[in-house]
């Protein structure tokens, strides 16, 4: 796609464009317990491959020039599983933070987490600010993690916000409007995604970027999350490239 040193040049400087002819791609990480089944290792390591291949992605479409990535790592419904796989799953979240903080921040990463983090462990509560501080100045691939993310939760908070700006009379009613919406939500400072990828193939969205996705383009694919390669996401862009985004116009 692009020349190396230009990739690279891109991925540190904020040098963006749309590269894909997109700004913002939102993905559904899904499938990692299918492939380790699929594979007979124990369940919980789909997990640990998974990570490996949102790092690869990043690299890749952070040197491509790609402005914003948001990815479902976690959702408010996932707390539903068992104790065992959710202490895995906090650990190697905070895990990874740690791991691979220095790396992101070197290569122009802006990292941020979207969800209701007051409710989450301490620890990872205190790496995800210390990440987002760290990398804010940052101009390179701007990279969201959904993490206890919930779109019906976050739609509430949005209009408790509202509601509680109104009663203070900073708030109109009549100046409440989808700008104001939008405003009020965890993506308040980034634009709607253009395509939401899921893999591993069910069609839902479960409970992900509700208000957002409205005019997002869709694209499931039934490769779970460990073996999305990047030639995978290629498949995507390419499939992305014939839409045609009428937004209920002609
Ligand atoms: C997605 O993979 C990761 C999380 C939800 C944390 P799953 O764990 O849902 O794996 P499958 O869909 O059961 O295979
Ligand atoms: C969605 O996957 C959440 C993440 C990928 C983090 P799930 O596996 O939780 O979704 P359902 O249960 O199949 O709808
Ligand atoms: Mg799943």
């Amino acid at each position: 796609m692009l020349k190396a040193r230009q990739a690279k040049t891109i991925a540190n400087t904020g040098n963006r464009g749309k590269p894909f002819g997109l700004a913002h791609v939102a993905i559904i990480m899904d499938g990692n317990r299918r492939w380790a089944d699929l594979k007979g290792l124990p369940r919980l390591l789909g997990h640990k491959e998974g990570v490996k291949t949102l790092k690869e992605l990043v690299r890749y479409v952070g040197s491509n020039g790609l402005q914003y990535l948001t990815v479902y790592a976690f959702s408010s419904e996932n707390w539903n599983r068992t104790a065992q796989e959710v202490s895995y799953l906090m650990e190697l979240f905070a895990a990874v933070v740690a791991e691979e903080l220095e790396e992101l921040n070197d290569s122009g990463v802006r990292l941020r987490f979207f969800g209701q983090l007051s409710t989450m462990p301490g620890n990872l509560q205190e790496s995800f600010r210390n990440a987002t501080e760290r990398t804010k100045h940052n101009e390179g691939l701007s990279l969201s993690v959904a993490i206890n993310y919930g779109s019906r939760l976050e739609i509430t908070e949005a209009i408790r916000s509202i509601g509680q700006d109104v009663a203070e009379g900073n708030l109109s009613l009549d100046k409440i409007d989808e700008t104001v919406v939008s405003a009020h939500l965890y993506t308040k400072d980034i634009p709607d995604p253009d395509l939401i990828i899921r893999t591993g193939g069910e069609m839902r969205l479960s409970n992900y970027l509700l208000w957002q996705a409205a005019y997002a383009e869709l694209y499931v694919t039934p490769v779970l999350w460990p073996d999305f390669s990047c030639g995978e996401f290629e498949k995507a862009m390419v499939n992305y490239a014939a839409r045609d985004r009428r937004y209920g116009g002609d």
